[in-house]
Formats: C-alpha cells, structure tokens, sequence
C-alpha cells in the first residue's frame, strides 16, 4: 500500500462535516479548521482536525508530507447536473439569443436539444468518449471531483446506451467520478413529431422498452425527465417517472425552467432526489420543498448564460428550509460551463447565496441528491479523500474573484488529479 499523506499548512479546511444534508441555518457554518491537517490512507481521510492532534498520531510521522502554504481546502465539489456527453457546441445558437431570439423559439425551429440529438447520433462513440475526457479533465482544473452526467441526445435505444455505455467507462477513469441518468424524456425526437399521437408513442417507447433496457443494462442510477412546455406534460413525465422507478431508477427532475408546470410538487411526491432549476416556483412549492427529502437544484449558470433576468428564490428557500444544492447544469444550450467556482460566483451575488452557503450547496447538499453522502461531500474520517484545493487565503475569496480559476490542487480518492505548474 503507498504510504500515507499528511496534508498540512492549510489557512483554512473547511470539512462541511456533521450530519447531512444541511438546511437553513446550518448551510451556513462550513465546519472550518484553522490550524487543521488531514491524514489520507488507501484513498480514504483516516483522520481530518487540530493538526497537532493529526500530526502526532504514529502514521503521521511516518506519513508523506505536504504543506499547502496557506491554501484553503475544501471538498471536491460535487456537480449533481451535467449534460456531459455532446457532440458539439451549439455557439451558432448562442448569437442568436444575443440579437434576442428565445431558447424557445430556437427550439421550435429545430435548433435547440434536436440540433444537439442530430449532431450526436452522426458523432462516433470514440470521438464522444475523446470529447468528454477533455471536458473531465476540465472539471478536475476547477476542482470537481464528482459530476452526475445525464443521456438525452441521443433519443433512440441505440445511441442513449451508447452515452451511458459512456458514462461508465469514463467513470472508471481517473479524474472525475461519474453518477449516471437516463434522460430519454429530454425532448420528443424528431422521427416522432408531426404526426397524431407521436408523442404519445414515444413516452409508450420510454416506458416500455428503452426503461426496462436501460435498467436491464445497469449503465444508470436515475431517470429524469424534462418537465416543461414543448418538452413533457406533468402527466407524461409522472408516467417515465413511475417506470423508472419500477426499474429501479431513482427519479430526478428538471423542474420549473421557463414556466410552472406542477413538476416540483410530482417529483416530491415521486420522492425525487432532486428538483433541479426552479425559476418558476409557486409559494407552495417552496413550502413543499422544505418539508421534503427533494434537494432544490439550482441552476444560475442557465440564467446567466440565457441573459434572463428571473434566477430561482434561493432565499426563500433557505427560509423554508429546503435542501439547496447548486450545479452548473455544463450542456450545450443553456449552460456551457463547467466550473463550479464560477457557479458559487452567480450564487452569490444573483442568488443572494453567502459563501458559505453556496459552498455546502456545491458539496454536502449535493453529495446526498447522488445518495452518495456517506462516501463524499465532506472531509470527514472514513470518507474518500476527494478536496481541492484553491490560491486563496479565505474561503469568501473563491466566489468573490468570479471568472478566473483559482484551483491550484485537486485530489480524487488520494490521487492528485490537478497541480497547477
Ligand atoms: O438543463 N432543460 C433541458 N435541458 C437542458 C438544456 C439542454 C439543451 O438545450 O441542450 C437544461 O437546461
Ligand atoms: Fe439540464
């Protein structure tokens, strides 16, 4: 076994530890350790605290050492939303929403997801896989240790196994580990539109083939679902919910993007692990969210990309005591990036998130709507030794330079999967 590591010189480590996930108040305190150092053995935290206490166990002093002059550790963060695997950017688009026309009415004209389906299914899967490695490897850079990736441009049996063939594969890889979700309810396709009881037919395909084959094939953990006007009723997407569930997927929602739907309230009923965009939620839904075990996604990245003004009620949702998480929902056509400081940056000053709480959302909150929290999320001892660590001297700094990358180290499972030269 490779000898241990003692990781000291920290100004701050901020452990996120204690009983997740966090509501209200306690999203705000990121358990930090001024003085602190970790022990990391076989890939797992052996022991994170006072670093006098830490240093003088016996395995440290036989320990490799590494001193992280005055940096600030944190968790890997934890991206719980990513359309990971596309074949191409959609820049052409991005023009077009900046002389004014709508995601929308991009979509209607066949731009949008079918513009992206088209594109993958022409795309090999070598080309996917090289595509999606450079963006893993991106991710490492900003400090992301885990991403949850979804399906959804593909649309035929063939081509959505062959992207969450993907996802596993690339999951075995170093740096970033991948959580997987079937989303065939993306859009209906174009071979299904046009025609009376298209839609219908394809949300029968949904649930009675591509479902059952996608659990079958054990290449996903959660099936979601694209709840929104010109993509899925609440009805339709409550059926390829309930069938994922009868397979086995754990259901998760995009919920509430561009208009209110009932998405949010089907999804908790569903007892969905996660709601994710939430720009249009009602008084009740917020009210809803906070007595439930649904995390509250959001998404600002989307908003910001999309130059639209109404960003989901964060505050509000911390009042109701709502689990919150954040992510950079990185796909072609709402949200092209894929660093989450820059998404702590949105959260903070669009969504009137502190620091702190937008930190917990991008870790511990969003470690639990994986059901990964017992292994990720927080430095704590029997944990993955999954951290990063950032050039600055005080965690608030990390959102507050936006737009410049300050990760100088990331770790996964004890391996450094990032050193800035
Ligand atoms: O999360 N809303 C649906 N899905 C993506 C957008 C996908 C696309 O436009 O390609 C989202 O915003
Ligand atoms: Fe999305």
């Amino acid at each position: 076994m490779p000898p241990s590591l003692l990781i000291t010189g920290a100004s701050q480590i901020l452990t996120l530890r204690g009983p997740g996930p966090r509501r209200g108040k306690a999203l705000a305190d990121p358990g930090v350790l001024r003085d602190g150092a970790i022990l990391v053995r076989g890939g797992e935290i052996a022991a994170v605290g006072p670093s006098r206490k830490v240093a003088s166990l016996k395995e440290s002093k036989d320990a490799e050492k590494l001193d992280v002059g005055g940096r600030v550790v944190l968790p890997g963060f934890v991206d719980a939303h990513t359309h990971l695997i596309h074949a191409a950017s959609r820049a052409e688009e991005y023009e077009l929403k900046i002389q004014g026309v709508s995601y929308e009415e991009i979509a209607r004209k066949g731009g949008g997801i079918l513009n992206s389906v088209k594109k993958l299914r022409a795309t090999t899967a070598q080309d996917l896989k090289r595509r999606a490695r450079g963006f893993l490897e991106r991710f490492a850079e900003y400090g992301t240790t885990t991403i949850e990736a979804k399906s959804g441009y593909g649309l035929d049996i063939t081509s959505e196994l062959r992207i969450l063939a993907l996802h596993h594969e690339l999951d075995a890889e170093q740096p970033v580990q991948i959580a997987s979700t079937f989303l065939g309810a993306h859009v209906v396709p174009a071979e299904y539109r046009g025609k009376a009881g298209g839609t219908a037919a394809y949300v029968d395909l949904l649930a009675q083939r591509l479902i059952p084959e996608v659990a079958e094939s054990r290449l996903a953990e959660f099936c979601d679902v694209f709840c929104e006007r010109g993509a899925f009723t609440v009805r339709e997407s409550r059926r390829v919910l309930e069938a994922g569930k009868n397979h086995g997927l754990a259901p998760r929602v995009h919920a509430e993007q561009l208009s209110n739907t009932g998405s949010t309230r089907l999804g908790i009923a569903l007892g969905a692990k996660s709601c994710d965009h939430l720009e249009y939620l009602k008084p009740a839904d917020i009210r809803a969210l906070g007595q439930s075990k649904t995390v509250a996604t959001l998404l600002p990245g989307c908003d910001f990309y999309l130059g639209l003004d109404r960003y989901a009620p964060a505050r509000e949702l911390i009042a109701a005591g709502a689990i919150v998480g954040l992510a950079t929902d990185f796909n072609p056509g709402t949200s092209p990036t894929l660093s989450m400081p820059m998404v702590l940056s949105l959260a903070c000053s669009q969504l009137r998130m502190t620091p702190a709480e937008a930190i917990a959302a991008a870790t511990v909150n969003a470690a639990y709507s994986l059901g990964r929290e017992d292994r990720i999320g927080s430095l704590q001892a029997g944990k993955q030794a999954d951290l990063a660590v950032f050039e600055v001297a005080d965690y608030r700094e990390i959102p507050y330079y936006f737009g410049v990358n300050l990760c100088w180290m990331t770790m996964k499972r004890g391996e450094v999967v990032y050193l800035r030269d």
